[in-house]
């Protein structure tokens, strides 16, 4: 349906483990998905997550937050991101806040993976917060990235009840495992709206 050239050039942006790259990779190799990931840009040389692309050969760069300020972070990510003919970026586990300049070169195109039920429980932790308020649900959510944490229009989320013997760990691997089905969905749509706009 897509040809290799007509599918929406992807980045990822991560700081770890790497699983839902690693679910945006897999679901972009069918034939029929409308985005390519071609770049992985990573601010912690440590992440596991970089050798996850590396066997599913995706360029990798690494910009470690040891060298790398966030001002020369995004100045050298925004070097590599043209250089790839990049036009979406996906966040997927990744802990820095970007700056206002770099979010309004990417305006709507910059999208992000949070485990919950957004608006509700932004920021860190969200599974230990939903677990202290004793919350019967949570959930995950993707959303457009906007100037403010996890605050920008939500694209895609999913429900997820907290059973009475949830445990932070137990909670986490359960949203975990919807967060690798409903991002793969969203990039799906975002990227079918783009690639309808280009033809
Ligand atoms: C995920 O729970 C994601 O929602 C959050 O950080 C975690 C990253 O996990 N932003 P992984 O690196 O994708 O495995």
């Amino acid at each position: 349906m897509y040809n290799k050239l007509k599918k929406i050039k992807t980045a990822i942006f991560i700081s770890g483990r790497g699983s839902n790259m690693e679910s945006l990779i897999r679901a972009s190799s069918s034939k029929k998905f409308p985005a390519i990931i071609v770049l992985v840009i990573t601010d912690n040389e440590l992440a596991p997550g970089i050798q996850l692309a590396k066997n599913y050969k995706i360029a990798t760069k690494i910009l470690d937050k040891k060298k790398f300020n966030k001002s020369q972070f995004e100045t050298e990510s925004q070097k590599a991101l043209l250089s790839y003919k990049i036009e979406i970026i996906c966040l997927a586990g990744f802990m820095k806040i970007l700056s206002k300049e770099f979010i309004s070169l990417w305006q709507n195109k910059i999208i992000n993976i949070h485990p919950s039920y957004l608006p509700k429980n932004k920021g860190l932790n969200p599974q230990k917060q939903v677990l202290d308020e004793k919350s019967s649900f949570t959930g995950c959510t993707v959303h457009f990235v906007n100037e403010k944490v996890d605050g920008g229009k939500i694209i895609l989320q999913k429900k997820i009840k907290i059973l009475q013997n949830d445990d932070v760990q137990t909670l986490s691997n359960r949203i975990l495992q919807k967060e690798h089905k409903i991002y793969p969905k969203a990039l799906n749509q975002i990227a079918s709206s783009m690639t309808r706009l280009k033809n």
